[in-house]
């Protein structure tokens, strides 16, 4: 699909030819002059048929003196980016149903960059059509979309960035809504090395023996009950300085979750397919920063195995040795998405960087607490939280910070361990991102829980792309700072130090297959 930012009004509009065009009328529409467009959206308001609530919307075919077809009058309330967003989603069935090739929006003559970054991505999320694994694909129709401002110019910079998000959110979306028997561990590791290749970034894929060796003992306990291999992803992007300190991107890559020995009820585990999509939100990212190349250095580490049951998985009751040298007791095997994510962010320590955002489905707790509408967002540094915070809200793809006082960590007391997977019920979302805090103690450090956003039930099943937008904002914001390592303000216990080869044998004692 291709993108083109014009200069448009309504009367050019008018002369456009395309087969459809997408007019967005906000509160206090004047018309422009006595142009057949304007004067069908004055009638349409007079009238009454149209009104410029969001979620209003009018159909016109064939209007005299309008070059395309069918016009799609939509309400867009203020003009926000919150209010293109839905009248985009409002429009989104109507062009569905028209399958257009060629698409013009006209936005009102006031839209801000929000305006137009909601224009794009609504384009771009409302025409993708899952087909991969369809016998008889009806694809996605649409190949061209001319986005109509007053001033073109004016809005180059966002346009662009637009553009480049709604390529990666689709990236991940692909990617999540594939079928588990398709994105297995190998397939994601084949993903970056293919956006390696394509787009000239450093990426090295690890399987179970070099996991092992560096002394991930507790991401290779949760791959034991899988026949799929894992793989451990390290990407880097490195548009800024030599010298300059990265942001590491971690995504948890859990390409099916049965919830291993602990298993989940049997009611709608296929969704658990999509507890991968923090790894895909990584690599989406990254499919963005190619297109956009900002001057910046960023890492993407993607732990990814399968949780499964079976006679050599790992079990309640197990001691699992972390990279950092901590030992885990196992308490519930569905509480495995932790025990992944904990080690890559030991080993994201190595790379100095400025900051570490991991990225992961991790609770079901935090699907209770935020639904679908904010992410969950927990940060060991008041300044990354605003700037995420600030960053969410800019790419309307939000989240909502969450707390990480100590008292949530007391249940993860064990006699047996330095920690256990798991505490009670209560505040699930924030005793598990106490867990990941023990790990990333030396880099200030967030955690972005997307169990919620990362995708949808219902009729609209399917992969969100979230949050891909939220992290290539955040990211953009950096372009320029001073990059220099910082280490985390908060204090806490040091975790102990212990031998990789220790934690290598603490996991490697299952079957031939992890350890090989
Ligand atoms: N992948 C799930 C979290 C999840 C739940 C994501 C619902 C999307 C929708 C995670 O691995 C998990 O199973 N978490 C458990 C943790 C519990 C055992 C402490 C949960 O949330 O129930
Ligand atoms: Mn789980
Ligand atoms: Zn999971």
């Amino acid at each position: 699909m291709d993108f083109e930012l014009k200069t448009l009004d309504l009367a050019g509009a008018a002369n456009e030819k395309c087969d459809v065009l997408l007019v967005l009328v906000t509160e206090g529409f004047k018309p422009a002059g006595a142009d057949p467009l304007s004067r069908l959206v004055s009638a349409a308001l007079a009238a009454r048929d149209l009104e410029a609530k969001p979620g209003k919307t009018l159909q016109a075919y064939r209007s005299e003196g309008i070059a395309a077809p069918r016009v799609l009058m939509a309400g867009a309330g203020d003009g926000s980016g919150k209010r293109v967003q839905a009248a985009m989603a409002a429009a989104a069935g109507l062009l569905r149903s028209a399958s257009a090739r060629k698409l013009v929006i006209v936005l009102p003559p006031n839209a801000g960059p929000d305006a137009v970054r909601a224009a794009v991505c609504g384009t771009a999320e409302s025409s993708y059509v899952y087909v991969t694994t369809k016998s008889k694909p009806e694809a996605r129709e649409l190949r061209k979309v001319v986005v109509g401002v007053a001033d073109a110019g004016a809005h180059k910079a966002v346009f662009t960035r637009a553009r480049a998000a709604a390529v990666g959110i689709e990236f991940a979306r692909e990617l999540g809504n594939l079928p588990p028997n398709i994105a297995t561990p190998t397939r994601l590791g084949e993903e970056a090395t293919r956006l390696g290749k394509d787009f000239g970034l450093k990426v090295e894929v690890m399987g179970p023996k070099e996991v092992l060796k560096i002394g991930m003992g507790s991401f290779a306990s949760v791959a034991k009950g899988s026949v799929e291999p894992l793989r451990f992803i390290v990407m880097r992007y490195e548009g800024g300085a030599r010298g300059d300190a990265p942001t590491v991107l971690v995504g948890k890559g859990i390409t099916f979750d049965t919830g291993g020995i602990s298993i989940k009820p049997s009611a709608e585990m296929d969704e658990m397919k999509y507890d991968m999509g923090g790894a895909a939100s990584v690599l989406g990212t990254f499919r963005a920063l190619v297109e956009l190349k900002p001057r910046l250095n960023v890492v993407g580490l993607i732990p990814s195995c399968e949780n499964m049951p079976d006679g050599s998985a790992y079990k309640p009751g197990d001691i699992l040795t972390s990279l950092s040298g901590q030992t885990i007791e196992v308490l519930n095997t569905d509480a495995e998405g932790r025990l992944i994510l904990c080690d890559a962010l030991t080993y994201a320590e190595r790379f100095k960087p400025r900051a570490v955002i991991d990225i992961a489905t991790l609770t079901g707790a935090c699907v209770v607490a935020l639904g679908g509408v904010r992410s969950g967002m927990f940060a060991s540094d008041d300044e990354l939280a605003q700037q995420l915070q600030d960053a969410g809200d800019a790419a309307l793809d939000p989240c909502w910070r969450l707390p990480l006082d100590d008292e949530y960590a007391e249940g993860l007391k064990t006699n047996f361990a330095d920690v256990a997977n798991v505490a009670g019920r209560a505040g699930g979302a924030v005793v598990a991102a106490k867990f990941l805090h023990r790990f990333t103690q030396n880099y200030p450090w967030a955690h972005l829980d997307i169990a919620g956003t990362a995708w949808k039930g219902g009729a609209a099943k399917g992969s969100t792309g979230r949050p891909v937008g939220l992290l290539l904002e955040y990211l953009l914001a950096q372009e320029g700072t001073a990059a220099a390592p910082k280490r985390a303000s908060s204090a806490a216990a040091t975790p102990v130090k212990a031998p990789a080869k220790a934690a290598a044998k603490a996991a490697g004692k299952g079957r031939g297959r992890v350890a090989a």
